[in-house]
């Protein structure tokens, strides 16, 4: 005889023959068999975790961006922002993600390293599409994914359509009454600062009583940049920290082509406006 607590007792649903379970919502099985170590080395289940949860949280954010995006074009501000704090959250938690990984030594690194081939999350389309969603638009990088005409065309549509920054600019044009040039508006082409959008921004932020709908507009797309940022960052530092200089997977210089990309500034005018204040 057991006097261990039974929750069934107490109406808790324990029989799932006939019921859809948590497993079954979750497609847990496809998702709990995805992870496929190449080598016996065992950090290779944390790399290939660690990874994978890091796609998952980015496909939340291509979520919550794509529908912030869509309600922005139709001035419809609040539920957006409640989307776009939720996209720097998961940065946010990107970040923390990584001091998981960082317990991995480069020593644990180079037992598996080799099984790894040419790939490498320069290859990831997921996170394209968001550097794409936001206006970080380099064309040049899309060709990774030739072979994979379904990931190709997916780039490509995000291509065809005005990034958040673009449609954040719209708006900024639109209730601020000024013209913005036309280069602002080049779907295929990385946003280059425009004097005339910070000179905008600067109304913005000299009088937020009167466009507070900007204001908070733009102090939520700074707010992602600097999780964004900070994702960044700890990517090129955790990549130091157990590569040091080598070449990455990839192809690329490793180190120094992650540095270059600490450059990238998804909002330019956003940053610009705060040193004429
Ligand atoms: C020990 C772990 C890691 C190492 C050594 C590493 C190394 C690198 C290197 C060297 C690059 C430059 C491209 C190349 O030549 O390969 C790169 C790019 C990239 N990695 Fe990692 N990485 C690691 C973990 C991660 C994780 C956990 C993620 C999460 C998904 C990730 C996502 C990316 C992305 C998205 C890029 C492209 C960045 C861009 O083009 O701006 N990496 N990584």
């Amino acid at each position: 005889m057991t006097d261990a607590y039974d929750p069934g007792r107490e109406g808790a649903q324990m029989s799932f023959a006939r019921d859809m379970s948590y497993g079954d919502y979750l497609h847990l099985d496809a998702v709990l068999t995805a992870q496929h170590p190449l080598t016996d080395a065992h950090d290779e289940m944390l790399f290939i975790i660690q990874h994978q949860t890091s796609e998952l949280w980015m496909k939340l954010a291509l979520h919550e961006l794509t529908a912030a995006r869509e309600l922005l074009c139709h001035d419809d501000f609040r539920p957006a922002f409640k989307m776009l704090t939720r996209v720097a959250r998961i940065f946010d938690q990107l970040n923390s993600a990584w001091d998981v990984l960082r317990t991995m030594t480069p020593s644990d690194y180079t037992t598996f390293r080799e099984s790894l081939g040419h790939s490498s999350g320069f290859q990831s389309h997921q996170y394209r599409l968001i550097e794409y969603a936001l206006g970080n638009r380099n064309t040049n990088l899309m060709k990774v994914h030739e072979h994979r005409p379904d990931l190709h065309s997916m780039l490509r549509a995000e291509l065809d359509r005005p990034s958040l920054y673009h449609v954040a600019l719209d708006l900024l044009e639109r209730r601020t009454g000024t013209a913005f040039p036309a280069r602002t508006r080049r779907l295929r082409a990385p946003h280059q600062p425009v004097a005339e959008v910070e000179r905008a921004w600067e109304q913005v932020y000299r009088d937020p009583r009167t466009h507070w709908d900007l204001y908070e507009l733009a102090e939520k797309l700074v707010d992602l940049e600097d999780y964004f940022r900070r994702w960044r960052f700890n990517h090129v530092t955790t990549v130091e920290r157990v590569i040091g200089f080598k070449r990455g997977s990839g192809g690329t210089s490793g180190v120094p082509y992650l540095r270059k990309m600490l450059e990238v500034e998804l909002f330019p005018e956003l940053w610009r406006v705060r040193g004429a204040l």
